[in-house]
């Protein structure tokens, strides 16, 4: 094998695209999926791929140093490229410790095991770090975040992934260790667990339950199709130089209504059900605490640098990710069968929504 690749997280939604692109892309490259399987990870999304020879999966939870650095010298890694994390922002208003322990100190346990197995010999080495634009914070209804905008982060979550970023920069600073960042925009497709707000209202609206529009629903965020997400990260993994960062998104901001009043009239045509059917189920409730107003990316560094655009319009990547959930009815069973019940019950029951639950 001409290199072996550490890939964290691919049992995740991101990270089975990024496992799958790279098994599938470089069959001379070992890739190694290291997966804690939280309830978020799921062996399942990576079926297609799990019997191929340059593929291991190792379950390992990033928060445990001694396990993390057990695996670097039994693996002797060429690269790293991160992405196990808490991800999701209402996850970590109830329970901020699990990010901080996840996604701070299981990111500093990486990089402590990188440069103690690499031994400060960093040569044709790379720990890549994937984040969110997050970090930067809200922006009002003008602009956009480029690489050089200071960090503001608001949520529990996007400081965590803030605080992780930090810790990145300061160990290719302080220790000379090869790191590239990435920052990208809300992503949506295959895979996706039905806790964020597409995949979620997807599921809802095929059992024609309320759809729960947080506030007035004219929060924005910029939506990027996963396989395009994976395809930037082979391309920086690559092509991007050290020590910098790339924001990554498609330039395609929607209102939170808007998108959902889309989504419902192609869950509508789908569906086979009268224009106008699914809008009925939309239930404005309880505003997020802390909610950021708008994200939106500027892609141009990426876009001038490394030749990444995305290879699907938001309209094609909506119909091919509802496609996809239509044709997965098992998975999304099982995904949502057990805790995902009490999450759901938990989390929407005190936000004038209780007429939700025991239907
Ligand atoms: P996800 O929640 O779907 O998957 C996270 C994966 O990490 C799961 O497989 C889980 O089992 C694993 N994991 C969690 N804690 C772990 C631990 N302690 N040890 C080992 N594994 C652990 O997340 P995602 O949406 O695929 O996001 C992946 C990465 O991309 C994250 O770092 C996230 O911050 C970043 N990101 C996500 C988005 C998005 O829209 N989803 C956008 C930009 C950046
Ligand atoms: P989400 O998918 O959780 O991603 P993020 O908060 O990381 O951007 O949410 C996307 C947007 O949708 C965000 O503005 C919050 C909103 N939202 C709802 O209105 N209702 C919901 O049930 C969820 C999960 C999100």
């Amino acid at each position: 094998m001409k290199k072996t690749l550490l890939i964290t997280g691919g049992a995740g939604f991101i990270g089975s695209h990024v496992v799958r692109l790279f098994v599938e892309k470089y069959p001379d490259y070992k890739i190694v999926n290291l997966d804690a399987l939280t309830y978020a990870g799921n062996l399942e999304n990576l079926k297609d791929i799990e019997n191929a020879p340059n593929y291991v999966f190792v379950k390992a939870d990033i928060t445990n140093a001694e396990d993390i650095y057990a695996i670097f010298k039994q693996f002797n890694f060429d690269g790293v490229i991160h992405l196990a994390a808490e991800s999701h922002v209402d996850r970590s208003i109830t329970d901020p410790n699990a990010f901080i322990q996840t996604n701070v100190m299981g990111t500093a346990n990486l990089l402590n095991a990188a440069r103690l197995a690499w031994k400060g010999n960093f040569e044709g080495k790379r720990f890549y770090h994937v984040s969110t634009d997050e970090v930067y914070g809200s922006l009002g209804a003008e602009g956009f975040f480029l690489e050089t905008t200071p960090y503001d982060p608001q949520s529990p979550y996007s400081a965590s992934k803030a605080a992780s970023d930090h810790f990145v920069r300061a160990y290719g600073n302080t220790y000379g260790l090869p790191f590239v960042i990435t920052n990208c925009s809300n992503n949506y497709g295959p895979n996706h667990f039905p806790e964020k707000l597409i995949p979620l209202f997807i599921n809802n609206i095929c059992n024609n339950k309320p759809l729960p529009v947080y506030g007035d629903g004219k929060y924005t965020r910029d939506w990027l199709y996963v396989v395009d997400h994976a395809r930037a990260i082979d391309m920086v993994y690559h092509g991007g130089r050290n020590g910098e960062t790339y924001n990554i998104g498609g330039f395609n901001e929607w209102q939170n209504i808007e998108l959902v009043k889309l989504l419902c009239k192609e869950m509508d045509e789908k569906l086979g059900r009268t224009p106008g059917e699914s809008e009925k189920l939309i239930s404005y409730i309880k505003d997020r605490p802390g909610h950021d107003r708008r994200y939106a990316i500027d892609a141009n560094k990426i876009n001038k640098e490394l030749g990444w655009y995305p290879s699907v319009t938001f309209e094609e990547g909506l119909s091919k990710t509802i496609d996809w959930y239509l044709a997965n009815e098992e998975w999304l069973n099982h995904v949502t069968s057990g805790d995902y019940q009490s999450y759901y019950a938990k989390q929407y029951a005190d936000k004038g929504a209780s007429s939700f639950y025991g239907e």
